[in-house]
């Protein structure tokens, strides 16, 4: 059995994971963070039947309280990151699915996983899809060295760019930098209408009403192009098998990896 804790268990996307915990035969859910049901029992408050499953306000009176193998932190960055590193620092495992920490504060996390012998997989999108379309715009971009990526949110998205467009970003530059055509110091005009440069591509992020979660890698050669699109539903149900495999793959290597893949077979 895997003891599992879920950080921001009572959120959007952490809920639909408590459910996917707790009816997987190999895991245990042991407890979950959030601060607004502190005290309570998240199997009354996710009505998940009759367990008892503690709530806590934060990171440091879980680490005390409870023992668990892996932590889920399915928050917000800047508190996600104080989670991961205080649970690294007990050499326990973690599972990342918030999104918004940059490639600086991963590296970071890289050097305390491996000081405290312990593993981190961080996963910018858990939908089995997703990963479809890294793969392919992976091999896409072996062949083609001119690319952008734009991505698509509802309104009140606080990250940007989201987490599933700075992981792909990442994983194309290690392929292949974009071609640079003209310059961002060559640009007549405002830079930011080029997007955020991420190693050398340019990422757009759009946030409107009547959006969900959306993803394009655009790839353009003379007198050709290709777009590799992904479109979420509504609800959080496509992260949750992606999401229960990480848990189940994350004790298997000592660091970090970043992508769900990379505990795949492809
Ligand atoms: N990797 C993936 O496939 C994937 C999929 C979906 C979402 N995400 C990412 O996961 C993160 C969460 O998304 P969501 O839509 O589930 O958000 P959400 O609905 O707002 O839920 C956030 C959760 O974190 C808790 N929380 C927030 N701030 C906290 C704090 N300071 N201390 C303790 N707990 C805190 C909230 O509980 P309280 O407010 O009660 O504290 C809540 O349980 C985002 O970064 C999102 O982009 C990733």
């Amino acid at each position: 059995m895997i003891k599992v804790f879920i950080a921001g268990a009572t959120g959007w996307a952490g809920s639909e994971l408590s459910k996917g915990v707790v009816q997987n035969k190999e895991m245990e859910l042991v407890g979950g963070i959030s601060r607004k049901h502190k005290g309570e029992n998240l199997a009354d408050v996710l009505n998940l039947g009759n367990f008892d499953i503690p709530i806590f306000e934060n990171i440091e009176t879980a680490l005390a309280k409870t023992d668990f193998d892996v932590l889920v932190d399915y928050t917000r960055p800047e508190i996600g990151k104080k989670n991961i590193i205080s649970t690294i620092k007990k050499g326990k495992a973690v599972v990342v699915g918030t999104s918004g920490l940059t490639n600086e504060d991963y590296a970071e996390i890289e050097k305390l996983a491996l000081e405290n012998n312990t593993s981190v997989l961080a996963v910018g999108n858990f939908a089995i899809t997703v990963v479809l379309l890294q793969k392919f715009s992976e091999m896409a971009a072996k062949y083609i060295p001119n690319y952008e990526i734009i991505d698509y949110a509802h309104e009140d998205k606080i990250d940007s760019p989201s987490g599933t467009a700075r992981e792909l970003a990442h994983r194309l530059s290690q392929i292949k930098k974009p071609t640079v055509h003209v310059s961002d110091d060559e640009l007549i005009g405002e830079k930011e209408s080029r997007g955020a440069n991420l190693e050398g591509v340019h990422v757009h992020s759009v946030r409107l009403p009547g959006h969900v979660i959306s993803i394009e890698s655009i790839f353009g050669l003379k007198d050709e192009k290709l777009t590799i699109r992904h479109d979420s539903g509504s609800s959080a149900e496509p992260y949750v098998k992606g999401a229960l495999l990480a848990i189940e793959k994350v004790r298997t290597f000592k660091g970090l990896k970043r992508g769900l893949d990379t505990v795949m077979d492809f």
